[in-house]
């Protein structure tokens, strides 16, 4: 059965696309089938995978304009799909979209392809409008990235509020599959610091695996091209495979408060 995972978190420059890539690539490797959804309007998952040009996107499937079986395209990493996405997504205005239910689209158009996966990533923008609502609405579970730093927390509580609001709007079975640490600076106290807080906070719901600044990745995106295929020893994308291991195990487990 397909898993439907939301990686989502309202501030922007946390790691969601370098979490959604890392761990969709790493899946792949391990012989799942992935579709990645991009759906930031900025398209940095489509351009990571040096995806440029492409006549059908994630506005297609959002407008209804386009089947999503017609938006969807092969990445440079085997197993590994992508729905791509565009400038064109920040004008879409569901409130002039002729559906009753605007909030499931996305929901309603992934239950026709999901036979194809194992796994469906979605990478959120870094908002709390109508976007991350269809993401929140179509996901199984939520993974939350969080970055060291001051405000990280004061981020992780809005987005949790969200997540209990759909859940009881729209979605009650959504859970959250955890928080993951991501660009963790050993060298920076800081760093230290709002880690172990984040820990004593959500406890075993923050993954044992941390993600740490590593420049392959930020090369890798540069390049186009998957940090486990640019640099497969790295620290990051060993990091990242770690993590999915861990992914697979914490997906089967409801974590409670
Ligand atoms: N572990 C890491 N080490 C170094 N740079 C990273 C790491 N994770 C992300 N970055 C960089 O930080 C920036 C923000 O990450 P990104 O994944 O795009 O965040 P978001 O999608 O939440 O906005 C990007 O330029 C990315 O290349
Ligand atoms: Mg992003």
């Amino acid at each position: 059965m397909c898993r439907v995972v939301a990686i989502s978190n309202q501030k922007g420059g946390v790691g969601k696309t370098t979490t959604s890539i890392g761990i969709g690539t790493s899946l792949a490797k391990m012989g799942k089938k992935v579709l990645l959804v991009d759906l930031d309007p900025q398209g940095n998952c489509t351009k990571a995978f040096g995806i440029e040009k492409f006549n059908k996107s994630i506005s297609n499937v959002l407008s209804q304009s386009s089947s999503i079986k017609r938006t969807i395209k092969k990445t440079i990493m085997p197993g590994c799909d992508i729905i791509p996405s565009d400038l064109s997504l920040a004008f879409l205005d569901s409130s002039k979209l002729n559906n009753p239910h605007p909030e499931s689209i996305l929901k309603n158009a992934l239950s026709e392809i999901e036979y194809k996966y194992d796994y469906i990533l979605i990478d959120c923008p870094p908002s709390l409008g109508s976007l991350n609502v269809n993401a929140l609405v179509a996901a199984n579970k939520v993974l939350i990235p969080v970055q060291c730093e001051f405000f990280a927390l004061e981020g992780v509580t809005q987005i949790l509020a969200t997540i209990s609001n759909i859940k009881e709007k729209y979605n009650p079975k959504i859970e959250i599959l955890g928080f993951l640490i991501s660009m963790y600076d050993p060298r920076n106290k800081l760093s230290i610091e709002i880690s172990s807080e984040i820990r004593s906070q959500f406890k075993e719901a923050v993954f044992d695996t941390i993600i740490p600044r590593n420049i392959s990745i930020p090369e890798s995106q540069a390049k186009g091209i998957p940090t486990i295929l640019f640099r497969p020893n790295s620290s990051g994308a060993v990091a990242y495979y770690q993590a999915t291991r861990e992914f697979i195990e914490r997906d089967k487990i409801i974590y409670q408060k």
